[in-house]
């Protein structure tokens, strides 16, 4: 036999020194990916109060809670019991009638008497001790402002699409699944990507498109699950069933 006869261009056949990196690869990304869905589930998740990411987190994290505020939606949830109802009722009223400056020698009486022990004394909590501090919380909230919609928005495209590039690549090299299903899946998280960056520019004006983020999410969290099992599997199991695989899969005729 020829050498160049041994030589099959697919998962399954390839040397263990190749198979050894892909893997590397793979672990890391996947690794990455699971670290991604914990912070989403602690970022957006908690954006409603309850764990667990829904269509109203998401609404709320790019449309925002427009007859609302962030003052307003902590004081009757997770800082209900930090102040007693009248004191509770005086920031509210405050934030509602706009944050005026007039009423603040009032408010921060409020503030003062039940935040600010915890809020001027832990680091990255909002300070109310002063006027400008307390406002910015007290505004309407209007979500994600387009400065950091842009700046996400260009990381994620950049990011994931390597993200993608390489697990496309290491996928296209399995065997056993048509030229054109192999196209499809290797398409998919490309195309929900784009549905799930322009989502949330939509819903930061629509907040029913909320809905397509999820989706969006959920299309290459699936194909990605796929072509990483699909391709650990080729890489790991199926060269040691002694079968041979003598495919070239990134041959046309194939
Ligand atoms: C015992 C400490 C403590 C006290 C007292 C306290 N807070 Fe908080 N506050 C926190 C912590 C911790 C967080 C972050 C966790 C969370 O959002 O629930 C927070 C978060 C907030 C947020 C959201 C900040 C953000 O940027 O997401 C607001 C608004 C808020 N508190 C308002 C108040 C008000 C108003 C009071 C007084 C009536 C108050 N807090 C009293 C500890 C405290």
């Amino acid at each position: 036999m020829k050498k160049s006869d041994t030589f099959h261009l697919n998962l399954p056949s390839f040397s263990v020194s190749v198979r050894t990196l892909f893997s590397g690869y793979l672990l890391v990304m996947g690794i990455g990916f699971l670290m991604a869905g914990a912070q989403i589930l602690l970022t957006h998740g908690m954006a409603d109060g309850k764990l667990g990411v829904s269509v109203d987190d998401i609404v709320y994290s790019y449309h925002g809670n427009r007859n609302s505020s962030k003052l307003e939606v902590k004081l009757n949830g997770s800082m209900k019991d930090k102040a007693n109802a009248l004191d509770r009722m005086i920031l509210i009223k405050w934030a509602r009638e706009g944050a005026k400056k007039e009423q603040w020698p009032k408010v921060q009486k409020v503030f003062e008497g039940n935040c600010i022990k915890c809020h001027s004394a832990i680091p990255g909590l909002p300070t109310f001790e002063t006027y400008e501090g307390s406002a910015e919380v007290a505004k309407t909230d209007m979500g994600a402002s387009i400065d950091s919609l842009t700046r996400v928005s260009h990381i994620h495209l950049f990011g994931i699409a390597f993200i993608f590039i390489f697990v496309g690549f290491i996928f296209s090299f399995t065997v056993g699944l048509c030229q054109q299903t192999k196209a499809i899946v290797i398409s998919i998280p490309f195309t929900f990507l784009i549905i799930d960056i322009f989502s949330w520019w939509i819903t930061k004006s629509y907040p029913g498109f909320a809905w397509f983020t999820i989706i969006g999410g959920f299309g290459y969290i699936c194909a990605f699950g796929f072509m990483w099992f699909t391709s650990m599997y080729q890489m790991w199991v199926l060269p040691y069933n002694g079968k041979v695989y003598d495919s070239n899969e990134w041959d046309i005729s194939q």
